[in-house]
């Protein structure tokens, strides 16, 4: 499959946009800082907190799991069995678990994971979300893949 190139210029802190790259939906959301410090705070309930397991790009091992704070690249099927989870970023206590920190939920078997696309411990997804081959073309211009 090509490369696809997306503009996230007009695309506001707390939004979340898809573009399709490989015939898979591929997140881009533009985190706000609150998101960005709310992450922070995840580590224990997560099971991969730093992305150690190896199937990630380099850049997508920090905790943030991007090549720039504010935006995360993700392909937005559930690693469990690809269902397309649910952008959930509301911070409440939920139907989703006590204190849910925002982020996206599966619908069909449950699984949660964070605005950085770790997965929560104790659901059936077995990995984090796979975040897709990506650069910077300009200050807003992506190339993906
Ligand atoms: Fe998402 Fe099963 S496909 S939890």
């Amino acid at each position: 499959g090509a490369p696809v190139e997306a503009d996230v210029a007009k695309l506001g802190a707390g939004e979340l946009m898809t573009v399709e790259w490989r015939g898979k939906p591929v997140w881009i959301l533009h985190r706000t800082p609150g998101m960005i410090e709310r992450l922070k705070a995840n580590d224990p309930l997560l099971s991969d907190p730093r992305s150690e397991r190896p199937q990630q790009p380099e850049y997508a091992t920090n905790p943030l799991r991007s090549r720039k704070p504010e935006y995360l690249v993700a392909v937005g099927l559930c690693t469990h069995l690809g269902c397309v989870p649910t952008f959930r970023p509301e911070v409440a206590p939920s139907d989703l678990g006590p204190a849910w920190p925002g982020g996206f939920y599966c619908p069909c078997h449950g699984s949660r994971f964070d605005l950085a696309g770790r997965v929560f411990k104790n659901v059936p997804a077995p990995t984090n979300l796979e975040i897709p081959p990506y650069r910077y073309l300009g200050e807003s211009a992506l190339l993906i893949g």
